[in-house]
């Protein structure tokens, strides 16, 4: 008889970004997704801009569960414009987005990143700790992950735990989001993620040990869409971090739909 394996939660993420433009916008479309999701077996995580945060949360209905898309490295205090992990808790949030490349290239550094993932877990927040390189010549033209990408991601990898123990480890999501991918059309392809899913598990059993590995998903960003289902399973990752298709309540839907079919397969076989 096989022996059993384990498989890590499906988990399909929602980045709004800075849309819609108005809180009924932001509510209509909580409620599609509220009405189209069914009980799929699938973490589906939605994380809207800030002030349609109670709006998105009442509309919800326990039918997804909802993440901030970023937090300040500060808890409390003289901090203008800031929000902190602990408020977006009392909001009903139970993950943050921390790191993605829209916020590193207005400066956010290895370190700002490292301390928003601590104030997060401090806060009993998930941090989904995006990373990811700028350009895609670091794959060879056959797909294959190039040397000069190990430094990058595993530097980053490395800065965002900085002082996170191995038992706060486990509340922690990885996000792999190439730059070069979000937001263009053009997803990296299954041997692409197939390669860095596997470095990053490495990484993670460097940095911790292999049965903390184990808990931590690996999610891939980067214009992924409703047509994404091989890049899903044949990659290996544990889901999606959507960006634009995550704005179509249809779209969103299917992914959910697919990444909870792929994950039954996964635990079946
Ligand atoms: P995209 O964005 O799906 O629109 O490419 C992904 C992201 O930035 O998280």
């Amino acid at each position: 008889m096989a022996a059993k394996k384990t498989t890590k939660e499906m988990y399909i993420v929602g980045n709004w970004k800075m849309n819609p433009a108005a809180a009924e916008e932001a509510r209509e479309l909580a409620e599609a997704l509220r009405s189209g999701l069914g009980k799929a077996d699938v973490r589906v995580v939605v994380c809207p801009p800030y002030p349609f945060i109670p709006a998105v949360a009442a509309a919800r209905a326990a039918a997804f569960e909802l993440g901030g898309q970023d937090c300040s490295v500060h808890s409390e205090g003289a901090h203008t414009g800031e929000v902190s992990s602990a408020m977006l808790a009392d909001l009903g949030c139970s993950y943050v987005i921390v790191g993605h490349s829209e916020r590193r290239a207005l400066g956010e550094t290895d370190e700002i990143v490292n301390r928003k993932v601590k104030a997060a877990l401090k806060a009993g927040l998930r941090p989904i700790i995006a990373i990811g390189e700028k350009s895609r010549d670091s794959f060879d033209t056959s797909g294959r992950f190039s040397a000069e990408l190990d430094p990058i991601i595993k530097e980053q990898l490395a800065a965002a735990l900085v002082g996170v123990s191995a038992q706060k480890a486990r509340s922690v999501i990885i996000a792999y989001e190439p730059v070069w991918a979000i937001g263009t059309g053009h997803a990296a392809s299954a041997d692409d993620v197939f390669s860095v899913r596997i470095f990053l598990q490495k990484a993670l059993r460097e940095l911790y040990d292999a049965s903390t590995e184990a808990t931590i998903p690996i999610l891939y960003g980067g214009s992924t869409d409703a047509n994404s289902d091989a890049l899903l399973a044949e990659s290996g990752v544990d889901g999606f971090l959507v960006g634009g298709a995550s704005l179509k309540a249809e779209e969103f839907i299917a992914m959910v739909a697919d990444a909870s079919r792929i994950g039954a397969q996964r635990t079946s076989s």
